[in-house]
């Protein structure tokens, strides 16, 4: 029988690097739970995180950016990349307790970087613990540097949300429609940063059952904002949560009503999914969208520091109404 995660002082040996594979989930779910419980002292690290799920959903999104570290034929360690166009980032990077500070965290951050290299990602980036020298330090040796804080926020919502005319949902697309709706989302991405593209969170979200994608209508042929929205258990966002993994809305003198309609239909969303809090995160550097988070109720539950690489804005700039986090 194998030690449970954090119970085996086992020491590290010879550390291998390898693709994860699906034998490895229950294990790599596990240690992420205990490593990041541990870390922020949880009393019951296992069960911390609840029925979110960040590492079967990553896995099986892109088993090819998904990686594991083993010391013998036992899986101690996982990391994730993503590949949103013009940019890539990457984590959650999770380590087993016992085996802290032996340079495992080190060894997963060698694939990832290779994804970003094979991906050709113009601006790469992280979001870590602001008050750890040992994480910044960690990301700073791989070219990232700290920049602005990011506030992960949440909104309990109460009673009946409005509707939102002009609201698609990508998920009501027949498949022979989803191509084109796909593009508008690229070309609205790419309004916001150049070559940026959430593509594989619309495809995932809709693959795996993990919930939807709203796109708002404009007034012309574009599209006013989108939404990658995880719904519920089982997904990112956990039980009766929504939880906005990105959102975007056009550029231009209008983007902050963009936002709030957009905000407007994550909340008619949630409403329509019986979900009772929604959670969206915003860069610090993106002050207006923060503002407008703020004023509609939002508070912040988690503070982190996104690190860049190279040590520029990317989209995290005053002009930019985007919703993310880079968890
Ligand atoms: C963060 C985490 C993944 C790092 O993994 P790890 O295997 O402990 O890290 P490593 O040993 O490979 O590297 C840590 C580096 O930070 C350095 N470091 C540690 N404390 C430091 C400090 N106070 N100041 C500067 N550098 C420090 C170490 O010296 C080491 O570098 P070295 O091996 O060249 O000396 C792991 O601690 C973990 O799972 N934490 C909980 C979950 C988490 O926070 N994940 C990351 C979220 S962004």
């Amino acid at each position: 029988m194998t030690a449970p995660a954090g119970a085996s002082r086992s020491g590290a040996g010879p550390v291998t690097v390898r693709p994860m594979a699906e034998a490895d989930l229950d294990r790599a779910d596990e240690i992420f739970r205990v490593a990041f419980g541990t870390f922020l002292g949880i009393r019951e690290p296992r069960t911390f995180f609840e029925t979110a799920d960040y590492v079967r959903t990553r896995w099986a999104a892109d088993p090819r950016a998904a990686f594991v570290a083993e010391v013998g034929d036992e899986v101690v360690a996982s990391n994730f990349a993503a590949d949103w166009g013009s940019v890539g980032y990457f984590g959650p990077l999770t380590v087993r307790p016992d085996l802290w500070d032996q340079g495992i965290g080190r060894r997963l951050m060698d694939p990832v970087m290779d994804c970003f290299d094979t991906w050709e990602n113009r601006h790469l980036g992280l979001f870590t613990f602001s008050h750890s020298p040992k994480h910044v330090e960690l990301y700073r040796r791989y070219g990232f540097w700290p920049r602005f804080l990011t506030a992960v926020m949440k909104k309990q919502l109460t009673g009946a949300a409005a509707e939102v005319p002009g609201r698609l949902l990508y998920g009501d697309f027949p498949a022979a429609g989803r191509p084109d709706a796909l593009s508008l989302c690229r070309a609205l991405t790419g309004a916001v940063y150049q070559g940026l593209s959430v593509e594989r969170e619309i495809v995932a979200a809709q693959a795996q059952g993990l919930g939807d994608t709203i796109l708002l209508q404009g007034p012309g042929s574009e599209l006013d904002g989108l939404a990658v929205c995880h719904c519920g258990a089982g997904s990112e966002a956990g039980e009766d949560v929504c939880l906005v993994k990105f959102g975007a809305v056009r550029p231009g003198p209008e983007a902050p009503d963009r936002f709030e309609r957009l905000l407007d239909a994550c909340e008619w969303l949630a409403a329509e999914r019986g979900l009772g809090q929604l959670d969206a995160g915003t860069n610090l550097g993106r002050p207006d969208a923060y503002r407008h988070m703020i004023a509609r109720g939002f508070r912040t539950m988690l503070q982190g520091v996104t690190m860049h690489r190279p040590n520029e804005p990317g989209y995290s700039h005053p002009d930019a109404y985007v919703i993310d986090d880079w968890r």
